[in-house]
């Protein structure tokens, strides 16, 4: 008898504009491999709301240095989310969402300092998912693919058309002016939203999200030896 090679860790970039459906498609495919969800969304969130409770503006680049000297960043596993906590707390999903936030994200995005804080950290992740037993560890953000694990074993980039993506957050109650946010996390200098070169380019315009994830899970299964 032939003893099976043990399956393989896999990290998984799933990059793309607000609205995409990154965290569903994410969410789905972490349940039905057992992977490790990061939602790098809800880092940027949550230091945002961090700086926000602190009244540093993104203008105020000697401020947002001070506090980010103080963020004191850890994580905590919520079934299979990596959330992150500050100082201890994990950010209410209320406050990550609220429009303030939605509307300050994008400008504490975009500052160089702030993305270097998380760089490390998000890298982190990846040992975190192995020390708890999980297949891999599936991450969505901005620049999963083009910074964060270039080398990641499967890189996706999500695309919707803007009207649609405006429509389903719309359905799901939230505020949120998703062509400015593209607009700004597009055309900023630092690790800018582009799709990578050799990435999996996905239109989910006219795709339902069983379609997306069907796309991204045949590769996947096909590396773990598991079923679709
Ligand atoms: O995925 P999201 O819409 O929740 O992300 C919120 C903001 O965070 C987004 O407008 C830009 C920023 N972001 C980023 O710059 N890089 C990432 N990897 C993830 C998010």
């Amino acid at each position: 008898m032939t003893a099976r090679a043990p399956s393989p860790f896999i990290i998984v970039a799933i990059d793309g504009g607000a609205g995409t459906g990154k965290s569903s498609s994410a969410t789905l495919l972490c349940e039905r491999f057992h992977l490790l969800h990061v939602d790098t969304g809800s880092f940027y969130r949550a230091a945002t709301a961090e700086f926000l409770r602190l009244g540093v503006a993104a203008s105020d680049i000697a401020a947002v240095r001070g506090a980010i000297g103080a963020l004191q960043l850890g994580t905590r596993l919520n079934g299979r989310d990596a959330q992150m906590e500050i100082g201890g707390r994990v950010v209410p999903e209320a406050e990550i969402r609220s429009p303030a936030v939605n509307a300050g994200v994008s400008l504490f995005a975009a500052l160089p300092e702030v993305r270097a804080a998380l760089l490390d950290y998000q890298r982190g992740l990846a040992g975190f998912a192995r020390a708890r037993g999980f297949r891999g560890v599936v991450l969505g953000g901005r620049d999963i693919g083009s910074v964060i694990f270039p080398d990641a074993d499967f890189r996706f980039f999500l695309h919707v058309d803007e009207a649609v993506a405006e429509e389903r957050r719309a359905r799901q109650g939230e505020r949120d002016s998703i062509k400015e946010r593209n607009r700004l996390d597009s055309s900023r200098k630092t690790a800018p939203l582009v799709c990578p070169p050799g990435a999996t380019y996905i239109d989910t315009t006219r795709l339902t999200l069983a379609e997306v994830v069907g796309k991204m899970a045949a590769p996947i299964a096909a590396r773990l030896g598991a079923a679709a």
